[in-house]
């Protein structure tokens, strides 16, 4: 079956998870962060997405927004980092995450394909909605598909489920495009057509399912369909 939708990962695939820790560390009176902020945004995203896991498995399901906050108070302890308003600008850095530079580019050039695009993601409505926003894709997006209405985070399989429901295609009408290897590998599981968008260049995760296709970044995705 030919794709008809094609589905997008937020945090890591769209929108830059490292973007808040780099910014902030540049910004007056963050001499404190500079050496830091490659490790504090590593285990923050680590640290938010173990969270997520266990929380899915324990069925202790929370807001997006919780495992965030969570995920960086681990990391500012692991880093030795304890300022309050360091806390408050890494978090609001979040809700305007640049997106990658590639994005708008890609997005434009499947709906002018007609294909259906959407956001599939963890996040909650509200942080998606700000990321979207401030990143300016809302024109370039059909719509943001939230975990909030399902009540368990990826990779549950009820998760992966929203996009039938959204948009009534099959699955294997479906691009599904992440650049988390473990929901790359999930969602070709489950039977969605799949693209890893590998930007850091790391090894397949040892899951059961397995990418169609490896990418570098998002540019390449409309000469796949
Ligand atoms: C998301 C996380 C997994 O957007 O990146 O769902």
């Amino acid at each position: 079956m030919p794709i008809t939708t094609c589905i997008f990962d937020a945090y890591g695939t769209l929108f830059d998870v490292t973007a808040a820790a780099r910014q902030a560390a540049a910004e007056p009176g963050q001499e404190a962060l500079r050496d830091h902020w490659p490790r504090l945004a590593a285990d923050w995203r680590a640290k938010q997405l173990q969270y997520t896991w266990l929380r899915a498995i324990t069925g202790d399901h929370c807001d997006f927004w919780q495992v965030t906050q969570e995920g960086l108070d681990w990391a500012m302890e692991a880093s030795g980092l304890s300022d309050p308003a360091l806390r408050e600008r890494l978090l609001a850095l979040y809700w305007e995450l640049a997106a990658f530079p590639e994005v708008p580019e890609t997005l434009a050039a499947l709906k002018q394909r007609g294909l259906a695009t959407a956001i599939l993601s963890n996040g909650s409505p509200d942080m998606l909605k700000g990321a979207v926003d401030s990143a300016n894709l809302g024109e370039l997006l059909d719509d943001t598909l939230s975990v909030q209405s399902v009540g368990v985070f990826k990779p549950h399989a009820r998760v992966y489920d929203l996009v039938a429901e959204r948009f009534g295609c099959a699955k294997s009408e479906v691009l599904f495009v992440s650049s988390n290897g473990w929901d790359a590998c999930s969602a070709a599981q489950y039977g969605f057509t799949t693209a890893w968008v590998n930007r850091a260049g790391d090894p397949v995760d040892r899951l059961p399912g397995r990418p169609q296709h490896i990418l570098t970044d998002l540019s390449e995705i409309p000469d796949l369909i």
